[in-house]
């Protein structure tokens, strides 16, 4: 067989068998395909599509490129939640807790920031203390004792899925739907799950600007998890506005605990609570509105939040955060972004809002760049609130006075006032199983 073969027939729109899509895969992993061979075929693929067999037939040769994780030594139905990432998205941070206090295993691996989206585990080390970098022994120790752990990729998942978004990130071939669900659902097969809930984000601040296409790729991955044994269903939620106020490390971990104290933002509180009703669903241990309910009850309780102590404190960091906000690293600089022009925000073009957060530090710039886990930005208004000239619309935290006026300029382009009054969107958009 010969790589050459290969992509002039996908370059001719014609389907790869499994044969070839191993070959491609072990070959390129063991660095006998050049890149620019890789890349060629990436662009391929990217123009001509992938049917649902040989898009199956990827997903599952990357998964089975490295380790796989077994966690059936958990007692009970490991069910997975995966965002497909998003701005001010710390759902996992109110989820987790809430379905672990519900009594459902949370083996929860997660990733760090991409590009303008933050990840769950850079937020966690905002925690002063706390360990995201387990052992998979560790790991598995973990949610047998307490019930939920949350930790970066342990063991060699999907070395290439890693290997392929590399060389995908600087070819101009990330959004394409096979290639999008067979890098997400490798690393989701690989991490062990039983059942999967994927929260697929649409709009200006994700990978899918268009609802058509967030639904296509909510089809793909769903389709895989079937095709796989695997009971998985997709939430298609909306991200053409940052989800909740906090945009930044600890600023989102300081949201999710008032979340977990029942005094968040409506739109987060309602997307965080709906994925974990629908995680309880696929547990079995209710039907919908039952478990709408468990999640309610966790949360008035108590429980969540105390599972979300224990969580911080069996993984090494000081849960005395969750009464001292002060314990959180703190920014040098705070500087409030003002209104100049009375209206109604008409929208906010939210990958310029996650931007503006990164150029304050709270991202990565490049994939070596140190976050500064006290940056971020604080909405004080969302998409159809009114504002007045001299209100204050956010606030900008950093440690870095020179990236104050790069951000400003941002949050001008992303920040769009209209006269007339804008309707709020529903914020979950679709449901699909
Ligand atoms: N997230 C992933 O893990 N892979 C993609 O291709 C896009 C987003």
């Amino acid at each position: 067989m010969r790589m050459y073969e290969i992509i002039e027939k996908k370059r001719d729109g014609l389907e790869l068998n499994l044969d070839e899509i191993e070959f491609f895969i072990t070959e390129y992993c063991n660095n006998n395909v050049p890149d620019y061979q890789a890349a060629a075929l990436l662009m391929a693929i990217f123009l001509r599509g992938m049917n649902e067999r040989e898009t199956a037939d990827l997903t599952n040769v990357m998964a089975n490129s490295g380790d796989r994780i077994n966690l059936s030594s958990i007692p009970g139905i490991k069910v997975d939640k995966h965002s497909t990432g998003g701005v001010g998205d710390k759902t996992t941070l109110i989820l987790a807790p809430i379905v672990a206090a519900c009594g459902i295993p949370v083996a929860k691996m997660s990733g760090r920031g991409l590009g303008h989206t933050g990840g769950t585990i850079d937020k966690l080390e905002s925690i002063p203390g706390f360990k995201t970098s387990l052992s998979t022994d560790q790991f598995i120790d973990n949610v047998k004792s307490i019930g939920i752990s949350i930790a970066g990729q342990t063991g060699n998942l999907a070395p290439a899925d890693k290997k392929i978004y590399a060389l995908r990130d600087v070819t101009a071939t990330v959004n394409n739907i096979s290639l999008i669900a067979s890098s997400i659902m490798s690393k989701k097969l690989a991490s062990g799950a039983d059942r999967i809930v994927l929260d697929v984000k649409t709009g200006s601040g994700a990978f899918m600007k268009t609802f058509k296409d967030s639904v296509k790729l909510a089809k793909a991955m769903v389709k895989i998890g079937h095709n796989t044994g695997r009971k998985t269903v997709a939430v298609v939620t909306d991200m053409d506005i940052p989800l909740g106020c906090a945009v930044g490390n600890s600023l989102e971990i300081i949201e999710a605990i008032d979340t977990l104290k029942n005094n968040g933002p409506l739109d987060l509180r309602d997307v965080s609570f709906e994925l974990a009703a629908r995680m309880l669903e696929l547990s079995g241990i209710g039907n919908l509105e039952e478990c709408r309910k468990k999640v309610a009850d966790a949360v008035l309780s108590g429980r969540a939040l105390s599972k979300f102590a224990e969580l911080i404190e069996n993984q090494g960091g000081n849960k005395e955060v969750i009464s001292n906000y002060a314990l959180f690293p703190q920014p040098v600089y705070k500087m409030s972004y003002i209104c100049e022009k009375p209206g109604y925000i008409h929208s906010m073009k939210t990958d310029k809002i996650g931007m503006a957060s990164l150029v304050l530090g709270a991202g990565r710039e490049t994939k070596d760049s140190k976050i500064d886990y006290s940056a971020g930005i604080m909405l004080n208004k969302k998409t159809g609130d009114r504002v007045e000239t001299g209100d204050c619309i956010a606030v900008l935290y950093t440690n870095r006075e020179e990236a104050l006026s790069q951000a400003v300029s941002l949050l001008n382009e992303a920040i769009v006032i209209s006269e007339e009054p804008h309707d709020k969107k529903p914020l979950i958009l679709a449901y699909i199983d």
